[in-house]
């Protein structure tokens, strides 16, 4: 009986036992259960963007937060064969695998796992990361997508491309290396007018990024200050330069307006001549018909003739003077023009001179400085253009000049012998 009742007691301890094991089993996975179904694994709803070398986190976080420091954790990009980019496995991160692009650039925070924060750390970007990241915990079968999106930028470089005669402006360059993706280029003016520029060229380099540039012809304005803008609206990207125009560098309207001037004179003489040619060929063929109706024509016509030279000859001495005057002006600029070229030549081998005295190789070879060595030269090709373009035009006054001054004699002639001519009749 005693035996009996013992062993009941122990049959009734087992079994609250296995009620109590039960009981806690069915919590713990209603718990599992419960959680497991409403944790959820967030990324960023946007693309994250990065600049090629910068450090960025690709954000990815348990919600509710809870501690995923002895979870299996695995960050991949399904593109890639391994595909794998950082795995945490059983508290520490598992190395075999790694897709070898990402080796020594990812890291994840042990601090941050603890409160179910599982974004990875990638440092040194390349353009080779762009692409879609899947943040995964295989046993809870939950993921999440990040897209990064890797850019590239850098500043544009202004330089002087030329003159362009035909509009006394500026040719500007425009140039900006190391985009991606490809980027827009604008020319501004002083004010932040947009400028209308040519096409803008783009080649794609080896290395993937692209190189841009773009060229504008500037005309002489209150500020010439100009600013070449280089836009990437995906990587929220923008560069620019500005650059400032020397006024010496647009070739002086005056001349221009001399050369107007000399083509203005240069057709009046064509007319002039052509006027005079006719009225000789008529003159001539007058000459030809009978004595008789000559000489009428003579007695009649013979004052008006004769005012009619006096009249042809001062317009002529005017047109010579009106040449001499714009030839002296041409040479008093071209001096002007000489004069300039001579103190900047001086001016840059001294300062030149005290560089390379001073031994600073660094200085010399530094970009800003053979950047001004490039404005400097284009600053001198300028006066250059502008010194062959005053030598044209005072060869073409001198010529006109000379043609005037034959025009002049001959008239003269012509009208000192009709009169006494005519006196012998
Ligand atoms: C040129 O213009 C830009 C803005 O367009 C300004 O920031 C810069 O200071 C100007 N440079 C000079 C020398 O005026
Ligand atoms: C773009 O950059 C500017 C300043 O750098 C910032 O204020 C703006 O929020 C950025 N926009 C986007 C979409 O990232």
């Amino acid at each position: 009986m005693m035996l009996h009742l013992k062993e009941r007691q122990s049959k009734s301890g087992l079994t609250a036992f296995s009620v109590s094991v039960f009981h806690h089993a069915v919590v713990l996975i209603l718990l599992t259960y419960c959680c497991e179904g409403l944790s959820q694994v967030i990324g960023p709803s946007q693309p994250v963007i990065v600049t090629v070398g910068d450090d960025i986190i690709l954000p990815c976080h348990l919600k509710p937060a809870t501690d995923a420091v002895g979870m299996t954790l695995e960050w991949a990009r399904p593109d890639l064969n391994p595909r794998f980019v950082h795995v945490w496995h059983q508290h520490q991160d598992l190395q075999v695998n790694q897709h070898p692009s990402y080796k020594g650039r990812t890291s994840l925070s042990v601090e941050k796992l603890k409160h179910g924060d599982i974004s990875l750390k990638l440092s040194k970007v390349k353009l080779s990361d762009n692409g879609k990241y899947r943040c995964y915990i295989p046993n809870m079968n939950k993921d999440s997508t990040v897209q990064l999106v890797v850019g590239a930028a850098s500043s544009p470089v202004i330089s002087l491309a030329g003159i362009d005669t035909s509009s006394s402006g500026v040719v500007l360059q425009c140039e900006s290396k190391g985009w991606y993706p490809e980027p827009e280029v604008f020319w501004l003016d002083g004010e932040g007018n947009l400028l209308s520029a040519g096409s803008t060229e783009t080649v794609r380099g080896s290395n993937d990024l692209y190189t841009v540039s773009s060229r504008v012809t500037v005309e002489k304005r209150h500020n010439n200050n100009f600013t070449c803008r280089v836009r990437q609206n995906n990587i929220n990207q923008t560069r620019e330069t500005h650059f400032i125009v020397p006024d010496d560098f647009f070739i002086a309207p005056r001349s221009s307006a001399a050369s107007i001037t000399i083509s203005l004179v240069a057709c009046f003489m064509c007319v002039l001549a052509v006027v005079f040619a006719v009225w000789k060929w008529r003159q001539n063929k007058t000459k030809s018909e009978t004595q008789r109706e000559e000489q009428r024509l003579l007695e009649e016509s013979g004052k008006r003739k004769e005012e009619d030279y006096k009249g042809m000859v001062d317009t002529l001495k005017k047109q010579k003077q009106e040449l001499m005057n714009q030839k002296d002006e041409l040479k008093l600029q071209k001096e002007e023009i000489e004069k300039l070229m001579k103190e900047k030549e001086e001016l840059f081998l001294s300062v030149e001179k005290e560089i390379t005295d001073k031994g600073d190789k660094s200085f010399t070879g530094a970009p800003e400085y053979l950047k001004l060595k490039e404005i400097i030269s284009g600053y001198k090709w300028s006066l250059k253009e502008r010194l062959k373009a005053l030598e044209k035009l005072v060869l073409n006054t001198e010529n006109l000049l000379e043609n005037t001054n034959q025009i002049i004699r001959t008239t003269e002639v012509e009208g000192s012998r009709e009169p006494c001519g005519e006196k012998m009749i």
